[in-house]
């Protein structure tokens, strides 16, 4: 059995990205394999969240987990923070990372230049305690979404620096994983990049139909096409994109056709658009919202999912440890 890891920093209710992208795929691969789902809550101190949202931040994510159908008897669901051993394999791992590696990721430079005024170490390292979260379990998949492959590519990077400087096979080289040959990126309703909490952007999992009518009613596109068999614009690509993956496929051929022949109402694609939508994200908003109240429930669940976790990972820091060179007086 493979051993597979991800995580969702706590930041937020979950849009389709993240389900389309990387929690549909969770609830294939725990079938199949050795599962550790989490909440990144340490990953989400870089954006400074208040003591008195913190908690509820992650619980809303956990219950989403749990409504989406990850199953805490099949998968080891926890939460990051109960897994202080990732704490020690982070300091460890930041011993072969290095600072111009560090600095040209994509998406550190992309935080530098959205919060100028927060460039805080925890962003630059980012990057390594991702990867301390998938090997301390020496995991050999992990699925996420397309704007992870870097992140992923430096964590197999990290492995294998560490198996080399002290002359080891120990960690596995993990890679980014999808059930289709690509990753996914769902696009957001706001006409350019890939969708993201930003108002007018992203739908949550948690979004009443209404809200979901209204927002996708109001996604950018464009004047309509003009010539036949013309290409389409990206914010209307974007929205086939999305239909693309709640849709049936007769719905997408449909309105592509529409398209070639200039005939398309953009009106009639996004109303049945939020409709195919709301298909997906109803039952799972209604559990959620049962799941949420059930604190007794939750408890268990990061109870035991934390205890397994935490016997993974220390068995790898007693190993790492030893490999390192540290004895016992
Ligand atoms: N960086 C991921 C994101 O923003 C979240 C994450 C943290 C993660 N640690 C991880 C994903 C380990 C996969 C594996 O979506």
């Amino acid at each position: 059995m493979e051993t597979v890891v991800s995580g969702i920093r706590s930041t937020g209710n979950l849009h389709l990205g993240n389900y389309f992208g990387a929690v549909k795929n969770f609830l294939k691969m725990q079938e199949e394999n050795k599962c550790f789902f989490f909440i990144a809550d340490y990953h989400s101190l870089t954006t400074h969240p208040r003591p008195d949202n913190l908690h509820a931040n992650i619980k809303q994510v956990l219950a989403e987990y749990l409504a989406c159908g990850i199953d805490p008897e099949i998968a080891t669901i926890f939460i990051q923070s109960d897994v202080p051993e990732v704490t020690e394999l982070y300091l460890l791992l930041n011993m072969v990372a290095y600072v111009g590696e560090l600095e040209r990721t994509t998406s550190f430079k992309e935080k530098i230049r959205k919060h100028p005024d927060n460039i805080n170490a925890g962003l630059l390292t980012y990057p390594v305690l991702m990867a301390a979260d998938i090997i301390i379990h020496r995991a050999n998949k992990v699925p996420v979404g397309k704007d992870q492959e870097q992140h992923l590519e430096m964590t197999r990077r990290f492995a294998r620096r560490f198996n080399t400087l002290y002359e080891v096979n120990y960690f596995p080289e993990p890679d980014a994983y999808n059930f289709g040959n690509e990753l996914v990126k769902i696009p957001g309703l706001d006409g350019a990049g890939k969708m993201g909490k930003s108002e007018g952007n992203g739908i949550f999992l948690t979004d009443e139909p209404s809200v979901i009518r209204k927002k996708v009613m109001s996604a950018v596109t464009d004047s309509g096409p003009t010539l036949p068999g013309q290409e389409p614009s990206e914010p209307v690509k974007n929205l086939f994109t999305i239909m693309k993956v709640v849709s049936e496929p007769s719905t997408v051929e449909y309105f592509t056709n529409q398209h070639a022949s200039c005939q398309i109402r953009y009106g009639d694609l996004k109303k049945q658009l939020a409709e195919d939508i709301i298909k997906v994200t109803d039952p799972i908003r209604n559990r959620a919202n049962g799941i949420l109240a059930d604190n007794k429930y939750l408890a268990k669940v990061v109870r035991e999912g934390g205890e397994r976790a935490r016997e993974s990972a220390s068995k790898t820091i007693r190993d790492v440890r030893e490999i390192i060179g540290y004895k016992q007086f």
